[in-house]
């Protein structure tokens, strides 16, 4: 069955299929990875991580010896209702527990300035965990370089992203797939 494309919406750069096939392999990949670690600290970045994670985590649920893990999340903002990052990230919502010699692998759906990502590895970085990782399910071409992606889904084209998490003005961020959003629906 085809379904017509919202008219805010260019094109399906990403299909369910294709996300669902990617998030397995990205456990598959984290279950080798980790294997024989006690416990995965798994952090959510809020909100548009949630759906990410959400899949992900089941995902290492589902073999019988799947990789033990906890899930918390953080919430940062730099955008509000904006289509331009400020640059300026702001801490709304912090871990429950200290990470001290925990292994920790920071879920994001999207690195766009990577202003952040940054800013999350950074102030993590500095609470002596066992280890920290990223997994990032988008990143935008070009750029970037400085910034540590361990995991990565996709790369796509520099154009405004929308569903599977990913938002504009919190709108769009429960497609199932992820889509180009026309440019004058954000330029308006
Ligand atoms: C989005 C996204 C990432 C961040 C990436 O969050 O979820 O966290 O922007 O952009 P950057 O690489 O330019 O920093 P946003 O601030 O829009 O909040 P939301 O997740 O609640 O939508």
């Amino acid at each position: 069955m085809t379904h017509e494309l919202h008219p805010d919406l260019a094109r399906v750069l990403i299909s369910e299929e294709a996300i669902r096939e990617r998030v397995r392999s990205l456990a598959a990949q984290l279950m080798e990875d980790y294997a024989g670690v006690e416990r995965l600290y798994v952090v959510g970045v809020l909100k548009g991580a949630f759906i990410f994670l959400a899949d992900l985590v089941r995902e290492l649920s589902r073999p019988v010896y799947g990789l033990p893990h906890t899930v918390d999340f953080m919430a940062v903002s730099s955008y509000g209702k904006k289509t331009v990052s400020t640059g300026e990230v702001r801490l709304v919502l912090d871990l429950r527990e200290p990470i001290v010699d925990t292994h920790v692998l920071l879920v994001e759906d999207i690195i766009d300035t990577g202003h952040t990502l940054r800013y999350l590895l950074q102030t993590l970085g500095g609470r002596s965990p066992a280890s920290l990782r990223s997994c990032v399910l988008v990143q935008k071409e070009g750029g970037h370089s400085d910034i540590k992606v361990d995991y990565l889904g996709f790369t796509i084209p520099d154009v405004w992203v929308v569903g599977y998490g990913l938002d504009y003005a919190d709108r769009y961020r429960t497609l199932p797939y992820i889509a180009e959003l026309r440019r004058q629906v954000y330029a308006s």
